[in-house]
């Protein structure tokens, strides 16, 4: 099974000082050195965090699958058909929202969604459709011509007990019929190191997308090293070294 790992939150926490630093492409490379067997970002309307500089420069230096999250818009799509990442997962976005809250519509949205399936298929890019736990929203993204689908795992990770069991089923009822009907089938959202295990048991799972969760430890596992290297730097100007 396949780990593609989200560094939004690197992009994030640049924007949060306006400058350069953190770099998303370098953390991208760790991720990589890490065994991260894909990149993602997603590029959003608003450029909150990842920017199409970022993009462009991802493009040219991750060396594993560089998977673009992006809504189905006319923008959007010119972007991604210039870049050309290896895939794209077709999202839903709200300019208030925090994180990706649903799955798309794939009922409402069937016009769009196909045309924007047959664009990123014109443009010889794999699409992925980031969709609910939900057999026929399962379905209608092979109707619209989706390779591959994401089955959205946030309910699951919110809840707790028996509502997380019920919503453990919904994943894997969902997944099944992907599998069973020939799409390439993946999960993702609220993935942590503590609820990640039962939806990796998943059998016939292509892969994994996680982000948020890996940000955060490596902000946690890398403090104490970053503050020595400070300290070490303090110590070696105050001893004229
Ligand atoms: N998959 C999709 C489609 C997403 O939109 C996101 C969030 O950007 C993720 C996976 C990763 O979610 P998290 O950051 O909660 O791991």
């Amino acid at each position: 099974m396949i780990l593609g790992v989200n560094v939004d939150h690197v992009a994030t926490l640049r924007q949060a000082r306006g400058g350069s630093d953190p770099e998303p492409v370098m953390a991208a490379s760790l991720a990589v050195l890490g065994g991260a067997d894909g990149i993602t970002v997603h590029l959003r309307e608003d450029r909150r965090h990842i920017n199409d500089r970022d993009l462009d420069i991802l493009r040219r230096f991750v060396p594993v699958e560089l998977n673009l999250e992006m809504a189905a818009t006319k923008e959007i799509l010119k972007i991604a058909a210039k870049t050309r990442p290896d895939m794209v997962t077709l999202v839903p976005e709200k300019r208030q929202e925090l994180t990706t809250e649903g799955g798309l519509d794939v009922r409402q949205g069937k016009k769009t969604v196909g045309n924007a399936v047959r664009v990123l298929h014109d443009n010889g890019i794999k699409v992925s459709l980031f969709i609910d736990p939900d057999k026929d929203d399962v379905e209608r993204s092979k109707e619209v011509g989706a390779d591959m689908v994401e089955i959205h795992t946030g309910r699951y990770s919110d809840e707790r007990g028996d509502r997380q069991e019920r919503e453990l089923t919904r994943v894997i009822v969902a997944a099944r019929k992907a599998i069973e009907i020939g799409l390439l089938t993946n999960a993702g959202h609220g993935l942590n190191y503590h609820n990640v295990s039962r939806i990796a048991e998943i059998e016939g799972l292509r892969g994994l997308y996680i982000g948020h969760s890996i940000i955060a430890r490596a902000v946690l596992v890398g403090l104490e090293r970053a503050v020595r290297e400070m300290k070490d730097l303090v110590r070696a100007a105050e001893s004229g070294k």
